[in-house]
């Protein structure tokens, strides 16, 4: 069972598992997702995470052996603004969806965690065993899920791993694309698209160029990542942890000179104040998944920047400029 399965990166993960021969059932709310991301042989069962009883009666309805929870929020800044709603709808959606896996006798739980739990890091590579320190209300939801599904495996005998995505971005196919605006490369796009210059968010950082580096990683990656994990807990893989990076960080600029060339578009950038809370280098050591599980990440940012803006553009009708 997938939670968040009609989203962005629960789509995905969807396609990902189907591909592996599971049989996939998805739960969503549909506040964000959108059926036409699933295929029509896939179960949706249309409902909030928040109510336990519809996701006791689905699990039981579908027979799940394993919950895959995606469904979350996921802006920072909106976390700040907002902050009792995060922890709504993340952190008491996970005692939900833990209540209801115990009363359904589903066994088995991968979580979407996030690199926010690692706040602002010292720009070396962050592995698993880095001090957490969020700085974000949205950071915290996820440090406490991480704690909360710990606490429940020992009770509850559950098996469990979470995955703490980097910068996640690109799309597999333009039908499952990410269609908010949250992040650094789809704001570029409708900037570009508009006219307006995009904006770097500080240029004195204490980097190779001085903007901020983050891990993008393609959200095909990170939806192969989750068939490693799933294949890795019906093997009986030890409960765990692992970055879902690349190892290998890149700059705002760089993403700008990238998607300059790729989407042909000749534009310029303003450069505005640092924004608060931001960290000046996130980049994942990605080591431990690939010694655990047998996973690496495939595509590189051309492919990210690419997939994209093929996604972009399909969606806003103007033509590739290549
Ligand atoms: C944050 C979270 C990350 C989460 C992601 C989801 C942290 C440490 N990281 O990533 O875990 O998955 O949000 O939303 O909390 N930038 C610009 N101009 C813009 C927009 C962004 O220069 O118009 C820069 C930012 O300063 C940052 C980079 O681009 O350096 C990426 O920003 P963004 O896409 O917002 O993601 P993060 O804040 O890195």
């Amino acid at each position: 069972m997938v939670t968040g399965g009609a989203g962005y990166i629960g789509a995905h993960v969807v396609q990902a598992l189907r591909r592996d021969g599971h049989d996939v059932a998805v739960i969503d709310d549909l506040s964000t997702g959108s059926r036409d991301r699933l295929t029509n042989d896939t179960p949706l069962f249309p409902c909030s995470v928040l109510d336990t009883e519809l996701v006791t009666d689905s699990l039981r309805a579908h027979g799940s052996e394993l919950v895959v929870h995606v469904a979350a929020k996921k802006a920072v800044e909106q976390s700040i603004a907002e902050p009792l709603m995060y922890y709504r709808e993340n952190v008491i959606g996970m005692h939900s969806v833990l209540t209801a896996m115990v009363q359904a006798g589903t066994r088995k739980m991968l979580f979407s965690s996030s690199a926010a739990v690692y706040g602002t890091s010292t720009g070396d590579l962050v592995d698993e065993q880095a001090d957490t320190a969020p700085a974000s209300p949205y950071g915290w939801t996820k440090l406490m899920c991480e704690q909360m599904i710990r606490d429940t495996a020992v009770a509850a005998g559950l098996d469990w791993m979470a995955l703490r995505y980097f910068n996640v971005a690109g799309a597999a196919d333009p039908g499952l694309a990410d269609r908010g605006e949250n992040n650094l490369i789809p704001k570029v796009f409708r900037a570009i698209c508009s006219g307006v210059p995009p904006q770097i968010f500080g240029d004195s950082y204490p980097t190779r160029d001085g903007t901020c580096i983050r891990d993008y990683i393609h959200v095909a990656d990170v939806a192969d990542a989750h068939a490693a994990a799933v294949r890795g807990m019906s093997g009986g893989a030890p409960s765990a942890i692992y970055n879902i990076g690349t190892g290998s960080g890149t700059s705002v600029l760089e993403v700008m000179h990238t998607a300059r060339r790729i989407t042909g578009r000749d534009f310029d950038w303003d450069v505005r104040p640092p924004r608060a809370g931001d960290s000046p280098a996130v980049v994942a050591d990605a080591a431990k998944i690939r010694a655990g599980l047998g996973w690496e990440s495939r595509y590189d940012l051309d492919d990210i920047i690419g997939s994209a803006w093929q996604s972009w553009s399909s969606r806003i009708e103007i033509p590739l400029a290549r």
